[in-house]
């Protein structure tokens, strides 16, 4: 099967493989092709260029794209998608002026989420989280990471892995897993932290490992969750099974988890709401991707990630929605792509950085996905006619999409 766009407006972020991501000022670049053209062969990235050099060739089909983008879909590498039921009370307890910790203390939160999720059939929880899925894939998502930590219970924390597992394998989109069983501690261990702890490293770890149901390890590293010396403990038990991190931190407090993150080699450290220039100098010069959530700055009326002071100090940066019940209701990319350069000043040229190539190399996907590359997966979106890309983010509440791509399928 191939098939062949013509008449690309413009074709954006073409890349040579060697580009894994991008930081500092290289994030201001987004390399393009101004009517352009581009291949699909069973169903990865075959042959672009411009239109000029456009090839001769019998295609089973032509889309024509004129006045339109092509870029790469949305690579969104921190979800937390699987989950049952809502929290939309929480909501209405929030407008009223309770803060996200004073709902946790009350029994609401995390723990919500988690009795909740408890008491759903894992077949339940599976066409819950699917409709989720398909909504964000509708919405120009092409790879997506997800999350357990809403099971806190040896058996709901495999049940949430296997749908994530059943998602992977029932959708065309990469999914990549990550093992959150240190989210909150449970009521049952409500003065036990360390007895919990040892549950997830000696009966969970060990059956998640034999039954390859995680590709990463996460940790929710924060006052009154777990601390940086929780974090190290359960990130160097994870190594031992050849789970990489892609942790939580500094999402209200800097306890020392972007230093923890970068110590084992974090592949991301995500939510980076509080910065101190201590954090930001921890993140130098090494291969841990800083990723910024704004929904949930924006749900929950938090700071913004210091994104232009990061990449003003030569960092990279990835967007993702952190989709969940509790911070972040909404999996929609554009929303954040936009709120990134609204409220976060990033330029349209480094928010789309951030939200293809950046998040890619911050699950691992950045040989298969992020950018027009040969040899990529045709994960693609055709915007509808549109002057510029800027106006992606700038017309915030308008649905720019034409068609979502997949493997070159049209969803
Ligand atoms: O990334 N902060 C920790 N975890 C989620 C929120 C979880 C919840 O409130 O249900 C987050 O924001
Ligand atoms: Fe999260």
């Amino acid at each position: 099967m191939r098939i062949l766009f013509k008449n690309i407006k413009e074709l954006l972020q073409v890349r040579d493989r060697s580009v894994s991501f991008v930081s500092g000022k290289d994030m201001a670049k987004l390399p393009s092709i101004k009517n352009a053209y581009l291949l699909v062969e069973r169903g990865l990235i075959k042959d672009f260029g411009a239109m000029a050099n456009c090839p001769n060739i019998e295609a089973d089909q032509t889309i024509d794209a004129t006045g339109k983008m092509l870029l790469p879909a949305w690579c969104d590498s921190h979800t937390h998608l699987v989950y049952a039921g809502n929290r939309e009370s929480e909501f209405v307890d929030k407008i009223k002026g309770l803060s996200y910790q004073e709902i946790a203390e009350k029994g609401g939160g995390i723990l919500n989420s988690a009795k909740t999720l408890q008491d759903t059939s894992e077949n339940d929880l599976y066409e819950q989280s699917k409709i989720r899925l398909e909504e964000v894939i509708a919405l120009g998502t092409g790879a997506v990471e997800i999350k357990s930590g809403y099971g806190l219970t040896v058996e709901s924390e495999l049940k949430m892995l296997r749908v994530i597992k059943r998602l992977k394998d029932n959708y065309p989109i990469p999914i990549k897993a990550t093992f959150l069983g240190a989210h909150a501690v449970p009521l049952a261990y409500k003065n036990n932290k360390a007895g919990y702890i040892k549950l997830l490293v000696e009966t969970m770890l060990p059956q998640i490992a034999e039954m390859l149901l995680a590709d990463y390890i996460d940790v929710f590293c924060e006052t009154g969750y777990f601390s940086a010396e929780d974090t190290e403990r359960i990130l160097e038990a994870g190594k031992q099974y050849g789970l990489m991190p892609k942790i939580h931190v500094n999402q209200f407090t800097s306890i020392g988890g972007v230093q923890a993150g970068v110590k084992h080699h974090a592949l991301s450290v995500d939510h980076l709401e509080e910065m101190r220039d201590a954090d930001i100098e921890a993140l130098k010069s090494t291969h841990t991707m800083p990723v910024a959530l704004p929904g949930c700055s924006y749900f929950l009326n938090i700071p913004y990630t210091p994104a232009r002071k990061m990449i003003d100090a030569g960092l990279p940066l990835a967007l993702a929605t952190d989709y969940n019940p509790g911070s972040s209701p909404s999996g929609n990319m554009n929303f954040v792509v936009s709120t990134a350069c609204i409220k976060m000043k990033l330029t349209p040229e480094e928010a789309i950085n951030a939200a293809t190539i950046n998040g890619a190399y911050a699950m691992g996907l950045e040989n298969e996905v992020g950018s027009i590359t040969i040899g990529k997966q045709a994960n693609l979106i055709l915007t509808k006619p549109i002057n510029s890309y800027n106006f992606i983010p700038y017309a915030f509440g308008t649905d720019h999409i034409e068609k979502v791509f997949v493997n070159g399928a049209e969803i």
